[in-house]
């Protein structure tokens, strides 16, 4: 049996099955390297998603893992009864990097975390109980996470708590309104107002959303959407959260944070994935009378973490050094430009959205009925993955490409993907 086997055969007896993997024939990785992760046959494939858009920094970065194994040989882990160097020194620096007034933090190991202690101090913090989420949002997979999340997929069994309401999501290529931008006078924003009279009690805690939505398909709302939302949501005492869980750390090109682009201050930003380049990092971040109105006692056992929080720290160190800010925003255009011409040459392509490296590609069998391609998207992933390209796929209706390769990548292997990506479109007619 070659490794690859035995790799398939373990995971089939001894995990959930609800714990899937991509491809007909999945892949079994075993190392990685820059923008390349390799299987048990050492075959190599250019990563464009990078473990859903966690490898912001390149696979086994060098300068990141050797922080790391030094704080290994240090101190590995004495939780948050003893204020640490680290911790403190990355709350300083995520401090100094969110926008606004954004000063205090609370660290956990995920984004799902991230989001419960989001809701947690809205809550505590306004004296109100109700939460608006996105149709179309992913929060993470806790009973709280699920009921805020709006996509069928991954609402798994659970009837949901109660005192959460569902906004139309600005998802302008499927209007739920059928207008079109910007005729449609942001109606999906306005909406809010009507949402909170008839669908709550008017007691709003907070409002959360992600600036692009990631496993929504990277849905990406207009320019005026957020500052509309977040005024609605204040007038009725709430607070604005900006999951920038897949958004966060340079992502979108040019800010650190995806909200930035939409000129908003939020109260609340929560982060994880790419903030560790690849280690379980989760950070809550809200203004201090936010953060101050949490009483009692509250505990993450490996938040804030020696290890972790200096890995966090590397990355950002690295994400700033390398200027990758500024490198997401041009070679995201770069990689934007060259889909939009895929879109051109295969009427698959119904539409191409995202900032930075982080863009998407919806798939539909018919541009005027826009019905959703999923098949055919399987069938384009295992293409890609045989020609040695990893892309991902999200959306609804799993027919949306989804392209986040870390922040390191270059216009040259731009054009790798483009041209495994092109054929692909061609072997798949
Ligand atoms: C926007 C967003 N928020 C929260 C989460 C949950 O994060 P985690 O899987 O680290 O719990 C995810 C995960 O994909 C996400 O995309």
């Amino acid at each position: 049996m070659s490794k690859r086997e035995e790799v398939l055969r373990k995971q089939d007896k001894y995990l959930f099955p609800s714990v899937f993997a991509y491809y007909t024939e999945p892949l079994v990785i075993e190392r990685g390297k820059g923008l390349y992760v390799y299987d048990t046959d050492d075959r190599a494939y250019l990563d464009f998603f990078g473990g859903i858009l966690t490898i912001i920094a390149g696979h086994c970065n060098d300068r990141i893992v050797d922080v790391l194994i030094d704080q290994v040989r240090k101190l590995q882990h004495v939780s948050t009864l003893f204020p640490t160097i680290p911790q403190v020194e990355l709350a300083e620096r995520l401090a100094s990097i969110t926008p606004g007034r954004l000063q205090k933090c609370f660290f956990s190991n995920s984004g799902t975390e991230a989001n419960e202690t989001a809701i947690q101090i809205a809550r505590a913090y306004t004296g109100q109980q109700e939460i608006i989420a996105l149709r179309h949002s992913y929060s993470g997979r806790s009973a709280l996470a699920i009921s805020l999340t709006a996509n069928s997929a991954w609402k798994t069994s659970t009837c949901g708590i109660p005192g959460i309401v569902h906004a139309p999501s600005a998802y302008c290529y499927r209007c739920p309104f059928e207008k079109s931008y910007p005729e449609c006078n942001i109606v999906c924003a306005r909406d809010l107002e009507e949402l909170i009279q008839t669908a709550t009690s008017g007691q709003v805690a907070a409002f959360i959303a992600e600036p692009i939505q990631g496993v929504g398909g990277f849905i990406t709302p207009p320019k005026e959407y957020f500052s509309i939302v977040a005024e609605i949501v204040r007038s009725h005492g709430g607070i604005f959260i900006s999951d920038e869980v897949q958004t966060g750390f340079g992502r979108t090109g040019g800010k650190w944070f995806g909200i930035e682009h939409w000129g908003v201050q939020p109260d609340v930003i929560t982060a994880a994935k790419g903030m560790g380049n690849g280690v379980p990092v989760g950070a809550t971040i809200a203004t201090p009378e936010v953060a101050d109105s949490l009483k009692g006692l509250t505990i993450s056992t490996f938040g804030g973490n020696p290890v972790t929080a200096r890995t966090a720290m590397a990355t950002i160190d690295f994400i700033e050094s390398e200027n990758l800010l500024e490198n997401a925003r041009v070679v995201g255009d770069y990689l934007c430009e060259h889909l939009k011409e895929l879109q051109e040459r295969y009427p698959i392509i119904g539409n191409v959205r995202g900032m930075g490296l982080m863009q998407g590609v919806e798939l539909v069998k018919d541009r005027e009925t826009k019905q959703p391609a999923k098949d055919e998207l399987n069938r384009l992933m295992d293409l890609t993955k045989d020609n040695g390209l990893i892309i991902g796929k999200g959306g609804l209706y799993g027919n949306v490409i989804r392209i986040s390769p870390a922040l390191t990548c270059t216009k040259r292997e731009v054009d790798e993907a483009i041209r495994i990506m092109d054929l692909s479109f061609k072997q798949l007619r």
